[in-house]
């Protein structure tokens, strides 16, 4: 007679199929804030080597479902299984010590210290005066990383790795200290292309260890490729729990929203509809826009209440600067780009092409800068003022020195 172990999912000879036991379950938690409800009798439950997608609109109660999960919050009702047996986390190493481990977008290490000391933190090999035994630090470092195929040197300092590279050492680390769950609130929101790949196939290789992935994300694309499953949150409860491939996009999209499929697709979510277009004439016109190296005569309109999307690629590309096109467009548009009369962008009806300022922008147009804090910003009308003023004083100052 064979004894199943509980973590195991595989059906015993001659039995019916068993489903794992939650590796993490959460039964009727309910979290409440001074005067919100963000979490209503929530039931969760996560199997190993399950990959597990939680979805909800902005608010909807995901990041208090995992600081209760991991220790950061106490549900004010309801309770924590761990393996099917009941556990409190008081703080969050409680978790951690648990196996339940966190990667949040920003990675929670020491960015001066080594990728090698990062990884054993706190547990670093020591030689038997007690002194850190750093080459065998490094080479077990070396050793983990590895196994998820990331080739950097490990004594190098973390803070000079891409962000991405930062993230899979978490990673590391967290798999090395014995994890159960790792979950991974909005994980690819500043990752590179490449760097999403390598990312998705350390994933897979956690799941076949057995731990459980519990991925939370807006991008759809990636929750179909990551997870099997989604639980769905909405205004703090569970209103859908479910497999994804028998989930069309659209059927997850009016779960988050609580609106039917009908209202979602007429709502134009899943087609730019020609009812978006504007007829009314531009207020923006970009006609012929160059800068050197950068872009290379493109043509924009914007009308009046429209909302318009500078994409491109971002990103490094072998032997070539970095590249960023929106916001090298961005840039070209601040510049104005002409002078009368030459290629360049102006406003129909405020006379010529070209009537910017380089490096000023036009009046009525305002930059909110990506990467900046709202206090920080300043309008490009601001700007133009404070550079009106400086011209005046110069003018004032040249008749003076005319009079003279
Ligand atoms: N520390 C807090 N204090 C008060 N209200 C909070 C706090 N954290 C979250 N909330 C509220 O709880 C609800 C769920 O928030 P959250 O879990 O952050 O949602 P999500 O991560 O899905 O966007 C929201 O209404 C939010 O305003
Ligand atoms: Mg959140």
């Amino acid at each position: 007679m064979t004894i199943e172990s509980p973590t195991s999912g595989a059906p015993l000879d001659g039995e019916a199929t068993t489903p794992a036991v939650p590796v993490l379950e959460a039964r009727g938690v309910t979290k409440r804030f001074a005067g919100v409800t963000a979490l209503d009798s929530v039931d969760f439950a996560v199997r190993p080597g399950e990959s597990l997608a939680l979805m909800g609109e902005n608010g909807a109660g995901k990041s208090t479902l995992i600081k209760v999960l991991t220790g950061v919050y106490q549900p004010d009702d309801g309770e924590l299984l761990l393996g099917g047996v009941p556990a409190k986390f008081a703080r969050p190493l409680d978790a951690r010590r648990n196996g339940v481990s966190t990667i949040y977008q920003e990675v929670n290490l020491i960015p001066l210290m080594s990728v090698a000391q990062n990884i054993f933190l706190g547990r670093e090999p020591r030689n038997r005066f007690g002194l850190i035994n750093f080459a065998r630090m490094y080479a077990d470092a070396r050793g983990l990383l590895d196994v998820y195929g990331i080739d950097v040197d490990v004594r190098r300092p973390l803070r000079s790795l891409a962000l991405g590279i930062q993230q899979m050492v978490a990673l590391a680390r967290s798999v090395s200290i014995n994890a159960r769950v790792v979950i991974m609130d909005e994980p690819t929101s500043s990752l590179e292309a490449r760097e999403v790949e390598t990312l998705f196939s350390v994933v897979s290789l956690l799941r076949e260890q057995g731990i459980a992935i519990v991925y939370v994300s807006h991008r759809m694309d990636e929750i179909y490729r990551v997870a099997e499953r989604v639980i769905v949150l909405r205004d703090g409860r569970v209103v859908h729990v479910g497999g994804l491939a028998e989930l069309p996009r659209v059927e997850l999209i009016s779960l988050m929203l609580g609106r039917s499929v009908e209202k979602v697709t007429r709502g134009g979510t899943t087609a730019f509809g020609g009812s978006h277009a504007s007829s009314a004439p531009p207020v923006l016109v970009a006609d012929d826009l160059s800068r050197k190296h950068q872009i290379d005569g493109i043509d924009i309109q914007i009308r009046p209440g429209e909302v318009v999307g500078l994409g491109g690629l971002l990103g490094k590309i072998p032997g070539m600067k970095n590249i960023n096109m929106a916001r090298n467009l961005q840039k070209a548009m601040k510049g104005g780009g002409g002078f009368p009369g030459m290629p360049g962008m102006g406003m129909p009806g405020m006379g010529m092409p070209g009537m910017g300022f380089p490096g000023m922008g036009f009046p009525g147009m305002g930059a909110a800068p990506s990467g900046e804090s709202l206090t920080k910003m300043k309008t490009l009308s601001d700007k133009e003022r404070n550079a009106k003023k400086a011209q005046r004083k110069r003018e004032k100052d040249a008749r003076k020195k005319s009079r003279r």
